[in-house]
């Protein structure tokens, strides 16, 4: 039987080339499991419950950037977690047999806390305390035995394995298989400027940049700030620009890491050429973003079918969750 997969994306509008390797992983696998992805619009209340009114927009937004990269709704189970009840209900049994320590102790608590609270923005909620046992409740009412997920989300997964054998053991079932991670191989792109990618530091290039918004933001990309004229030698694992190479040009590679050790390559050419190997990359999925565009009901095509068969097999868990527990 085919192992099954649950994945989500908390909707944070249209993505970043960022996103494009975790989705580009999670097309892959559409061949080998049955695959349940999930836009996780709960999830981006926890943080944002009080800037609701572009939610909707950037779920569609996002589930068009799906579509474009090849998540295929004939293939993989595509749904919003809002209209699958399940996950709530669950949420809440599970909350009866979690003890909080363990909610406070998930490492990614305390951080995020701490870095909204220096932009100014409180979520020391009951929510968002409970981030992590929501995503448990994504994960076990599909029974998914398979998580594609970002290093970042590891402790989650955690959690959720603890949570599922808390539960199987309590009430002396074998309801909830633990979750394991599978993480992709791809290395994390750093935004231009060096930091972590992100659209609120504006150092992120989107996935449906055109051609000159690539020009643009690769001319913005940080170099060796030791290199000032173009023959000077450089070092290329300290600079941005290289980092991109190494997934978008592989091919050239090595010529570029020695041209630039021995200063015979400057930082103009050098950018100009990883420009037109990332615009080979997003220029298809433009395309066919635009092509989906023509079909104004196919989001809510989509996400109707998703729901459907997402509910379905959230029912049938909560049966197994009902008699077990005895209620
Ligand atoms: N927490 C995940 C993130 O921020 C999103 C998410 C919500 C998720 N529920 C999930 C991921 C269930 C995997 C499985 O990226
Ligand atoms: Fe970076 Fe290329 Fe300039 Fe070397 S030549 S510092 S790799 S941009």
């Amino acid at each position: 039987m085919k192992g099954r997969i649950l994945s989500g994306m908390r909707p944070t509008g249209s993505l970043h080339i960022g996103h494009l390797s975790v989705l580009e992983n999670w097309v892959q696998m559409q061949k080998e499991y049955e695959t349940f992805f999930m836009v996780a619009d709960w999830h981006a209340l926890t943080t944002a419950f009080d800037d609701t009114e572009t939610l909707n927009e950037k779920v569609r937004d996002m589930l068009l950037d799906w579509l474009s990269v090849g998540i295929d709704p004939g293939k993989s189970t595509v749904f919003i977690q809002s209209h699958i009840k399940e996950h709530a209900e669950l949420h809440l049994l599970l909350s009866m047999v979690t003890p909080l320590s363990w909610l406070e102790r998930v490492p990614t608590y305390k951080d995020q806390i701490q870095q909204l609270g220096k932009e100014g923005r409180d979520i020391n909620t009951y929510g968002f305390l409970g981030y992590p046992l929501l995503q448990a409740a994504d994960i076990l009412v599909y029974r998914a035995d398979t998580v594609p997920v970002g290093e970042d989300q590891l402790p989650h997964l955690e959690f959720s394995r603890e949570v599922a054998r808390r539960f199987n053991f309590l009430y002396d079932a074998h309801v909830f298989p633990e979750p394991q991670a599978k993480l992709s191989k791809l290395a994390l792109l750093p935004g231009v400027d060096g930091r972590k990618m992100s659209k609120s530091y504006h150092n992120d290039i989107s996935m449906t940049e055109d051609t000159e918004g690539i020009n643009k933001k690769v001319r913005q990309m940080v170099t060796d700030p030791q290199r000032i004229r173009k023959d000077d030698p450089g070092d290329p694992e300290v600079c941005v620009v290289f980092t991109y190479h190494k997934i978008y040009n592989q091919e050239e590679l090595k010529e570029i890491e020695k041209d630039c050790t021995a200063g015979t390559i400057g930082c103009v050419d050098c950018k100009k050429k990883l420009a037109v190997k990332i615009d080979g990359v997003l220029a298809p999925i433009r395309e066919k973003r635009r092509e989906l565009e023509k079909t104004p009901d196919l989001i809510d095509d989509v996400i109707g079918t998703g729901e459907r068969k997402a509910k379905e097999a959230a029912e049938s868990t909560m049966e197994k969750v009902w008699k077990a527990m005895g209620i």
